[in-house]
């Protein structure tokens, strides 16, 4: 909403949540501490902020105005009741809807924002419609995100396209006409509601399957000796395949992939599609089975125990330029090597002590299965057996091998992950080097 309010100096864009403090925190003169991290961010909300772009908690009077509400809340998935662990929770959008019903004035259009199953709009209508009459009405669009954390403001300036689902061509066309003040408008697709929703969870299905793809290829390349990112390049140049999201990690983290498939998995049994449900589900078991590989061969090459051993952890977010943890491939291998009773020194450029506490269920400490934070990569690696890289945060490229390697007790190991450090300088400063994929 901050890239629609800079690109649209005409229309006046109200953030409005329950949250006080997180609307505290976006009104923070300080730009550096607003709650998101993403590279760009500051500077739109900069520009925009007391302008045409206001965060506040007055949320019946900005839906009592507004002509257009997009509904942008979580969706996490279901913990418990029908569905649980792959379901995703709708309350909080059924919540935000009646509070539209009942605080909407005139005719608003009632954007769906927020990632959902398909055929949501359909209860979202159907509450509205409840509400309808005196001079209120209202029209439901789906318009899902595929801005990507870390690169989002890019994403959203220049985006490969928009989507717009909707039955109505008058509410079609007003929420293209945003779009049009900075989107050409052949990248402004419209379909049905129900193509839109699903649209959306395909994407994220595809996307992440292309990750599992590649990292289950990277296992196979680990054993013949083949090296996975020679394969991806050579993959990669089919233009029917393409390079991108190709490379082979510790496993896709972050707030929509697992949930989004997860759902999507869902969905087909609940219509009755049990293979292709099985088919879905199996990306995101890929997933987990790459984390608990990379944690498990830690183990084996620190001679099979790493209890009271000291292990760096370079990087704890789900990806680099985001402070987001949410499924980060960190946590799981994290807390393997803790229940193995290693001592962790994690390091993360913008994770902070509280979120990784948060994160691993217990408190920073000291002892076997106890973690602590480093201030930077080389004093997190003094004294330890191993350095694991799980984030490849643009610094981790640059890190002086020499000097690390100093530090730590021989014969020491560097796990690279996301193979993005200078192996061969880990090498020249004697330490033993795995590379994800590389046989
Ligand atoms: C993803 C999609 O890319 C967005 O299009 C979508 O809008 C978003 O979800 C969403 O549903 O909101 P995001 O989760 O922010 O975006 O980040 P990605 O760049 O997709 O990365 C996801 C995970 O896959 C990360 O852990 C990343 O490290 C991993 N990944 C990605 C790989 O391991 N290899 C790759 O080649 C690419």
């Amino acid at each position: 909403m901050a890239v629609v309010a800079d690109r649209c100096p005409g229309i006046q864009v109200h953030v409005v949540d329950l949250n006080s403090q997180r609307v505290a925190a976006w009104n923070d003169p300080d730009l550096s501490r607003l709650p998101v991290y993403e590279p760009g961010l500051d500077a739109v909300v900069a520009r925009a902020r007391g302008r045409n772009l206001f965060f506040s908690t007055k949320v019946n009077e900005a839906i009592a105005s507004a002509d257009m509400v997009f509904l942008s809340v979580n969706t996490p998935t279901k913990t418990r009741g029908i569905g649980a662990g792959q379901a995703s929770d709708l309350r909080w959008i059924e919540a935000c809807t009646r509070q539209v019903a009942a605080a909407a004035q005139g005719h608003t259009i009632v954007v769906e924002k927020s990632t959902l199953p398909v055929r949501t709009a359909e209860a979202i209508q159907t509450i509205l419609s409840a509400a309808q009459g005196e001079g209120k009405s209202f029209s439901v669009l789906s318009n899902p995100e595929f801005l990507a954390e870390g690169t989002a403001i890019s994403d959203l300036e220049a985006p490969d396209r928009v989507l717009i689902g909707g039955n109505n061509a008058e509410a079609l066309d007003a929420l293209a006409w945003v779009y049009a003040h900075w989107v050409p408008e052949e990248k402004i697709l419209r379909t049905n509601l129900w193509s839109s929703e699903l649209s959306k969870l395909t994407a994220n299905a595809f996307l992440a399957q292309r990750v599992s793809s590649i990292n289950s290829i990277a296992a196979l390349c680990e054993s013949t000796g083949a090296d996975v990112r020679e394969v991806a390049k050579a993959i990669g140049t089919d233009s029917r395949i393409g390079p991108r999201f190709l490379q082979s990690g510790p496993g896709f983290g972050g707030s929509c992939f697992q949930k989004d498939i997860l759902n999507l998995v869902y969905l087909c049994r609940h219509y009755g599609l049990a293979e292709v449900a099985d088919y879905w589900e199996q990306v995101v078991e890929l997933n987990t089975w790459q984390q608990q590989r990379i944690a498990r061969l830690v183990v084996q090459r620190l001679f099979n125990t790493v209890a009271g051993k000291s292990i760096a952890i370079l990087g704890f977010a789900f990806k680099a330029d985001t402070n987001d943890t949410r499924e980060s491939p960190a946590i799981r291998i994290a807390q393997e090597l803790l229940e193995e009773g290693a001592q962790l020194a994690i390091h993360d450029p913008k994770v902070s002590l509280e979120q990784i506490s948060l994160d691993l269920g217990r408190e920073a400490g000291v002892g076997e299965g106890s973690w602590h934070i480093a201030s930077d990569p080389q004093s997190a690696c003094g004294g330890a057996d191993a350095c694991l890289i799980l984030t490849e945060w643009g610094q981790y490229k640059q890190l002086d091998w020499q000097a690390i390697a100093s530090g730590m007790r021989r014969p020491a190991w560097l796990f690279d992950a996301r193979a993005i450090a200078d192996a061969d300088a880990a090498r020249t400063a004697g330490l033993q080097v795995w590379r994800v994929g590389e046989g």
